[in-house]
């Protein structure tokens, strides 16, 4: 039995050629679509007749897009990357699709990235190339981190390897968590709550998942409880800040800096303030963007495919009941 397979993230053009073979191998036939994910409903509907599975970037997989009959064939949605935030799990369940994912595979790549835009804000890095690339030489006073507080908000995978590069660059960590965790306090890391978290960080890092609990957790009421000169960084997902208030406490100096790698809308429009605002370093969304982890990424999200298609239950299902559902196992065996 050979599956049509869609293939929306954007990562898998630079690392996905080790993952396509086995996708071929396995005698799967794949579609690239010219545009690449995050794809809107309006975008992917008109990709999924036919398709039986998806390697799917952050694209809009709503209950009404999961219901349209264009998905009808759909068995598996295989999210390149640990954000599952644009998919509705429940409507993926009640379709008999699986939702998988892939923990544990880019940790380390985004800490790394998140350290590297911590020290760039602090030492003001990009701001001394700047200089020299404009013809200039002017030396930008930084930061110290060094004996600094390091607040983590979402200490799970992700923002313990963040705790971990803390303590290597000797700076105190907090964290707030919905629960406290053993093996980041064996770290050091001190849970506290949030208010607590921001009245005392010089460094302020986002590390949680993007639900209805979380979206909009920084708004106007925490920027006014953050210590003034705290710096911001997010390689989260944009959504769990007010932009809006993000921009206001940015140009009444209460924040003295933010680095972003993530927007309430990818790409960041370009009548966005934060594009042209002093003291905020951006970044594409590319903080998982290193060659290894990507290899490895693409390569877990197509064996997930392949696993499902040999009759097997792929690993890091995030709804594992739906194995059990009539209406999967309809798909996995159609009536001739
Ligand atoms: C993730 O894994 O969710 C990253 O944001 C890349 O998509």
């Amino acid at each position: 039995m050979s599956w049509k397979v869609l293939i929306t993230a954007s990562g898998f053009g630079q690392t996905g050629q080790q993952a396509l073979q086995m996708l071929g191998q396995s005698d799967c036939q794949t579609i690239i679509p010219p545009k690449l994910g995050p794809l809107a409903a309006a975008e992917l509907i008109p990709l999924l007749p036919g398709v039986d599975a998806v390697l799917a970037s952050l694209d809009d997989y709503s209950a009404n897009v999961l219901g349209a009959r264009e998905a009808e064939s759909l068995k598996i949605i295989a999210r390149w990357g640990v954000g599952f935030d644009a998919i509705d799990i429940p409507a993926a369940t009640k379709q008999g699709i699986v939702v998988t994912y892939t923990p544990g595979l880019l940790d380390d790549s985004v800490a790394d990235y998140t350290f590297a835009l911590l020290l760039t804000l602090a030492r003001r890095v990009h701001e001394g190339h700047a200089s020299i690339r404009n013809g200039g030489w002017k030396i930008e006073w930084g930061n110290d981190v060094a004996g600094k507080t390091l607040g983590i908000i979402g200490c799970g995978r992700i923002g313990m390897a963040v705790a971990r590069r803390a303590s290597g660059f000797a700076m105190r960590v907090l964290a707030y968590n919905p629960k406290p965790k053993p093996e980041a306090e064996k770290l050091g890391v001190k849970f506290v709550s949030l208010d607590e978290l921001l009245g005392q960080s010089d460094f302020i890092s986002l590390h949680a998942a993007l639900t209805p609990e979380t979206k909009g957790l920084l708004g106007e009421a925490q920027f006014r409880k953050i210590k003034r000169g705290t710096f911001l960084i997010n390689t989260a997902r944009g959504a769990l800040v007010d932009e809006n208030a993000l921009i206001k406490a940015l140009s009444e100096n209460r924040l003295a800096g933010a680095a972003l790698d993530v927007f309430a809308t990818e790409p960041l429009p370009l009548r966005s303030p934060l594009r042209t605002m002093p003291h905020v370093l951006l970044s594409p969304h590319q903080a998982s963007s290193s060659r290894e982890t990507g290899e490895r990424v693409s390569l877990a999200a197509a064996r997930a495919i392949v696993d499902l298609m040999q009759g097997g239950q792929p690993e890091n299902a995030l709804n594992p009941e739906v194995f059990k559902a009539p209406q999967l196992r309809a798909k996995l065996s159609p009536v001739k």
